[in-house]
C-alpha cells in the first residue's frame, strides 16, 4: 500500500513539473511564449497591430521600447494624447489618464522651431503604401537611428532634434524590433497641435 502511495506521489510530481515547465505563465522567451516585455508591449499599444508575416516577439518588444521607454510618441504624434487625456496638470495639460492618441499615432507633423527650412517637422513613421515605416527600408531606418543621417532628407546632413545620439547605442535586435512594430501600426496622417507632448 505504502509503495503504491509513493509511486502515485512520484507520478503526480512528474506531471506537475511537466505542466509547469511547458506553461506560458513561465514568461520566458522561446518559440511558444512571448517575453514579459513583448507581453507588456502588446498590452500598451495604443493601436491595433497587423501581425501578418511578422515575428510577434519583435512586434511586442518594439512596442515596449517605443511606448514604455523611448518616448517616440511625444515628438512623432500630433497631438500626443487623445483629446481630454493629456496627463499633465494645467496649464500644460488637463490631468487626464495619459491615453495616447491612436488616431494620429506616430504620423509626425510636430514643428520644432520656426517653419522649415529653418526649423524641422517630425517625420511620419507609419507605413507607406508599400508597407515601409516612414518609407524607409530596415537598413535606412537603422542608419537614421545609428548615425543621424536622414536617408530621405539630408537637408542638415544630420537629423535635428531627433535623439539619435541616444538611440544609436541600442542593439541591432532592439532597432529591428522598433522597425517591425512600426511596420505593424496603421497608416495615419498628423492631426493638429502646436508642439510636442500635447
Ligand atoms: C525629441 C523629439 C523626438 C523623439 C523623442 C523622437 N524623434 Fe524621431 N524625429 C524627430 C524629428 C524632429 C525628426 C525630423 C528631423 C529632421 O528632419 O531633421 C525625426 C526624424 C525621425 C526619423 C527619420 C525619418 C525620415 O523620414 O528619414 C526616424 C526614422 C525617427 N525620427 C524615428 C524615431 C523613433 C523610432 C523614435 C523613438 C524610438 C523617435 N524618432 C523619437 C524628433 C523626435
Amino acid at each position: 500500500m505504502r509503495r503504491i502511495q509513493v509511486a502515485a506521489a512520484v507520478i503526480v510530481l512528474f506531471a506537475v513539473v511537466t505542466i509547469l515547465s511547458n506553461s506560458p505563465l513561465r514568461g520566458d522567451n522561446n518559440d511558444r511564449t512571448l517575453s514579459q516585455k513583448a507581453q507588456i508591449g502588446f498590452s500598451i499599444s495604443p493601436v491595433k497591430l497587423n501581425l501578418q508575416d511578422k515575428d510577434p516577439e519583435l512586434v511586442g518588444l518594439g512596442s515596449y521600447i517605443v511606448n514604455a521607454q523611448a518616448g517616440c510618441n511625444d515628438c512623432h504624434t500630433c497631438p500626443s494624447y487623445a483629446p481630454g487625456h493629456n496627463p499633465f496638470p494645467p496649464p500644460f495639460g488637463v490631468s487626464g489618464n495619459g491615453e495616447f492618441n491612436g488616431a494620429n499615432y506616430l504620423a509626425g507633423g510636430i514643428a520644432f522651431g520656426p517653419p522649415p527650412p529653418v526649423g524641422v517637422v517630425s517625420a511620419n513613421l507609419t507605413p507607406d503604401s508599400t508597407g515601409k515605416p516612414g518609407g524607409l527600408t530596415l537598413e535606412q531606418f537603422k542608419t537614421a537611428l545609428q548615425t543621424g543621417h536622414d536617408p530621405l532628407d539630408p537637408k542638415f546632413g544630420l537629423l535635428a532634434v531627433m535623439p539619435w545620439p541616444y538611440f544609436r547605442h541600442m542593439t541591432n535586435r532592439d532597432l529591428e524590433a522598433i522597425y517591425t512594430f512600426l511596420s505593424a501600426i496603421p497608416t495615419a496622417a498628423p492631426g493638429s497641435c502646436s508642439g510636442a507632448g500635447q
